[in-house]
Formats: structure tokens, C-alpha cells, sequence
């Protein structure tokens, strides 16, 4: 069994923000397990793509949802035409094999589905395997990496103070204009005027937040709106279906953005 489907030939292209690469990689240097806080679409997944790539390492994501339980992490008996089989979980696997393992969205799981990561992210850095009574030691290039978007869950679906403080983290907002626009331009293939003129729209849009949107378009929605205009969508068409429509639909706040898209434009 090998995790070598895991491991990112090629690198993915990632726009330093600020110093997160030289501070990831400290962290990583220790395993000391690290949150990636931030709204979605802000890079957070391509951050940690480019840094399995860099180090070299194989990356086991998993996408965090509601209904997840410890076994989907950990692993479960399949019953077999030879009688039952335990599976090991992809947590398991990344323990067992010294992987990055990315639980995405971890508020998303149930705090029982999270607390099997504890025994992990302190010192003992063991995993047991209750169900098939076994304690793995993890391997010692295996480093636990979580996201968490701020702000989205309620008291109820936050972390437990318990888990937190077992992470370093680093916050990942949307970058100053000229990054995003680089980023933009890169991404989509518009040229840089036409990046920037996006960014200050997604700018406007990003001042509405709190005021009729739960958050303004993201640097993914930016690259969406890019790439259709890359296709030869006009700027209007685009921003239309691409930064407003996913986003509201509430006729005063759509008119509010297609005015600052008319503004911008
Ligand atoms: N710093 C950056 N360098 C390069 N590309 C970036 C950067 N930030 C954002 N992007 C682009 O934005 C897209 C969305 O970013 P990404 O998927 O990493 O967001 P995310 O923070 O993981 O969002 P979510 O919380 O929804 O999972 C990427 O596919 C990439 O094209
Ligand atoms: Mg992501």
C-alpha cells in the first residue's frame, strides 16, 4: 500500500501573501499541527497543495462533512467473501505511511468524529485504532493540517477549546489588490488591466459584506469571472454570472453590485 498517488509531480503555483511559506515550514520541521484559518476561496487548499509539493511529501486531504464519524477517518471491518477485512481510514493510512493529512472544513465533523485527532496533535503522536485494537505510532514525517473558515459556524459547531490549542495557525485573507490581480491574471489568462479592474469590483463587493452579504466574492469567484471573459464574455456578462448571482439574490444587493460593477468597469 503506498501513497505515492498522493504525492504532486508539478508545482502548483502559489502566490506568497506574506512570510506563510518560511512559517509552515518551520512548523513542519517540528510536525507541529497547523490551522489554515480564513474565507473561502483565499487559497488555502492551493497553499497546502504547493507546500506538499515543496517538501515533497504526499497529501491526504479529506472533506469534513456533518454526517462523518471517527470511521470514516480511522477505518472499519468490510465484510469480505473471506470473512471481515479492517480498511484503515485515510487518517490512518497518512499516520501509518507519514503523509500531510489536510482534514478540511474540520467544524463541519462532529466533536466525537474530531476528538480521535487528539491523541495525534500532542506528544504522544499515537492513533488508536478502537475497533481493531490496535495503537499506531505515526510515522515521522506524517503532519496533521486542518482549515477552518472563521466566522461561518455557530458556537455550537465550533471547535472545542481543547482541539484549538493544539494547532498553530496562519490566517489567509484575500491579498492586496496587485497580488490578487497577479494572481488573477495568472490564473484565468486576462490581461492585467482586466485583473484589475475584477479586483476592484470584488472589492465593492467585499465592502457589502455584513450588509446584506455573508461575505464578498473571493478570489476563486474572481478567477471564474477571469476565465469567462478569457472566453470572450464581456466584462458585464461576467461579473454577472459570476460574482453576483452566486452570491445574492436579493434585488437591492444585486443592484448595488451591478452598479459597482457599471462604476468599475
Ligand atoms: N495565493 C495564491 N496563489 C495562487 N493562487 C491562488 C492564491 N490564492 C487564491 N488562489 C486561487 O484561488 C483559487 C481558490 O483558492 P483555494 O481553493 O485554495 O481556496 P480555499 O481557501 O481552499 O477555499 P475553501 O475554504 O472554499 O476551500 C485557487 O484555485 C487558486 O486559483
Ligand atoms: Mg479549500
Amino acid at each position: 500500500m503506498s501513497l505515492d498517488a498522493y504525492r504532486i509531480e508539478t508545482e502548483p503555483f502559489f502566490h506568497a501573501v506574506g512570510n506563510e511559506i518560511a512559517q509552515f515550514e518551520a512548523a513542519h520541521a517540528d510536525r507541529l499541527p497547523m490551522m489554515l484559518k480564513g474565507p473561502t476561496g483565499c487559497g488555502k487548499t492551493r497553499f497546502i497543495e504547493h507546500m506538499a509539493w515543496r517538501l515533497g511529501k504526499p497529501l491526504v486531504t479529506v472533506s469534513c462533512h456533518e454526517d462523518m464519524t471517527a470511521s470514516d477517518l480511522v477505518g472499519r471491518y468490510l465484510l469480505e467473501a473471506e470473512g471481515t477485512v479492517w480498511q484503515d481510514g485515510p487518517l490512518t493510512r497518512a499516520v501509518r505511511e507519514g503523509a500531510i493529512c489536510y482534514l478540511d472544513e474540520i467544524v463541519e465533523a462532529r466533536q466525537d468524529t474530531t476528538v480521535v485527532i487528539h491523541s495525534l496533535t500532542d506528544d504522544r503522536r499515537i492513533l488508536p485504532l478502537e475497533k481493531k485494537g490496535e495503537l499506531v505510532t505515526a510515522h515521522p514525517d506524517f503532519h496533521l493540517v486542518i482549515s477552518y473558515n472563521p466566522g461561518y459556524q455557530s458556537v455550537l459547531k465550533d471547535l472545542k477549546e481543547s482541539t484549538k490549542q493544539r494547532f498553530c495557525a496562519i490566517d489567509f485573507t484575500y491579498p492586496d489588490a496587485a497580488t490578487e490581480a497577479a494572481i488573477v491574471a495568472r490564473e484565468s489568462g486576462v490581461d492585467a488591466a482586466t485583473a484589475a479592474i475584477l479586483i476592484r469590483i470584488a472589492a465593492r463587493s467585499r465592502n457589502l459584506k455584513g450588509s446584506g452579504l455573508d461575505e464578498g466574492a473571493s478570489t476563486r469567484m474572481v478567477i471564474n469571472a477571469g476565465k469567462l471573459m478569457a472566453r470572450g464574455v464581456t466584462l458585464g456578462e461576467a461579473c454577472r454570472i459570476a460574482l453576483v448571482q452566486p452570491i445574492t439574490d436579493d434585488p437591492d444587493i444585486r443592484d448595488a453590485l451591478s452598479n459597482a460593477i457599471a462604476a468599475c468597469a
